[in-house]
């Protein structure tokens, strides 16, 4: 997280929050990286695939002992061992660690599907228009068809890093972009805020004030490893939130475990005006080769309750995460 920001109510009885940007000392951004593994859609392939995860999830474990021994993410990614779960939290702060065993903070970490209405949280338009400005065709593709609109040759093979880059670009630096970030945070202020408020009785929250854009083009390569995003060493009081732009269902969506460990991993089926909330913190999550015709395209961020908030999580600073 480069970025964050303070939220409080602007009015007793009110639902809208106001947003003031702060800088927070903490967490990293994610690092996910495109990876060469595949995986088919029928249902031997998806089996076979059940076991590699289950493989993965063991190794996460065992390289939660190389976290005990204290090794830097540096160290863990040349061991090709991973880490922290719990055991990079031990010695939190006393009354965070009360408010994460706290029964709001446990109601919000159960995995769940939101409404929002998307005629007033134009985030979908806000990203097309946005894109559009780096490339005009998306105009006519729409979101689903950005594979088309940036390379009309686009091949499952292929690299799609290069347009990834033109399109992440203009979120950080042009007047579109700014126009995006306006529109996400005041659907943060206006729908993520108080709904963790409904949970929480919080008065303030700290969210990622620039959302993670994701894009994903019927493709045979992987965006990324199953993990938690404690491994990237995010403090455990955080919420994630996945807000997808274009329909998301089978191999083209985001898949996830219900509860810490459960291992029963399923995809998220949504659509637009729809988002889900989970705790990706410690549920392992993940996407597969997106197998399907459409580009996917979402946007993630991560909500963390003031009272869940430790201003210096334990091995947050120097490290390579
Ligand atoms: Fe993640």
């Amino acid at each position: 997280m480069d970025a964050s920001g303070q939220l409080k109510p602007s009015g007793e009885g009110s639902a809208a929050f106001e947003y003031t940007p702060r800088g927070v000392a903490g967490s990293a951004p994610d690092r996910e990286v495109l990876t060469g593994a595949t995986v088919a859609g029928d249902a031997a392939a998806q089996a076979q695939n059940h076991d590699k995860l289950k493989g993965w999830t063991q190794g996460l474990r065992r390289a939660n002992a190389a976290a005990t021994r204290g090794l830097s993410l540096k160290q863990m990614k040349q061991k090709k061992s991973w880490a922290p779960l719990a055991a990079f939290q031990a010695g939190s702060n006393p009354s965070v660690e009360a408010a994460l065993e706290g029964e709001g903070f446990r109601a919000l970490q159960a995995e769940s599907v939101l409404d929002y209405d998307a005629g007033v949280f134009r985030l979908e338009q806000a990203v097309l228009e946005m894109i559009s400005a780096a490339e005009p065709r998306a105009r006519e593709t729409g979101l689903s068809g950005l594979h088309e609109a940036f390379d009309p040759q686009w091949q499952r093979s292929k690299s799609f890093k290069p347009h990834r880059k033109k399109m992440n670009g203009p979120l950080y630096n042009s007047e579109h972009g700014a126009s995006l970030r306006r529109e996400f945070t005041k659907f943060i202020c206006n729908f993520i805020a108080p709904h963790v408020r409904e949970h929480t009785r919080c008065t303030r929250i700290y969210f990622q004030s620039t959302p993670s854009l994701r894009i994903q083009p019927p493709s045979n390569f992987r965006i990324g490893y199953p993990h938690t995003d404690s491994m990237y060493f995010h403090q455990r009081g955080q919420i994630n939130f996945w807000v997808p732009l274009t329909k998301v269902y089978d191999t083209n969506t985001l898949w996830l475990e219900s509860a810490p460990g459960r291992q029963d991993y399923h995809p998220l089926e949504l659509d637009i005006g729809q988002c889900a909330r989970f705790y990706g913190n410690q549920c392992t999550h993940f996407t597969l080769a997106n197998d399907t015709q459409d580009t996917r395209v979402s946007l993630d961020l991560r909500v963390v309750p003031e009272s869940c908030f430790d201003p210096d999580p334990p091995h947050s600073r120097g490290r390579d995460g």
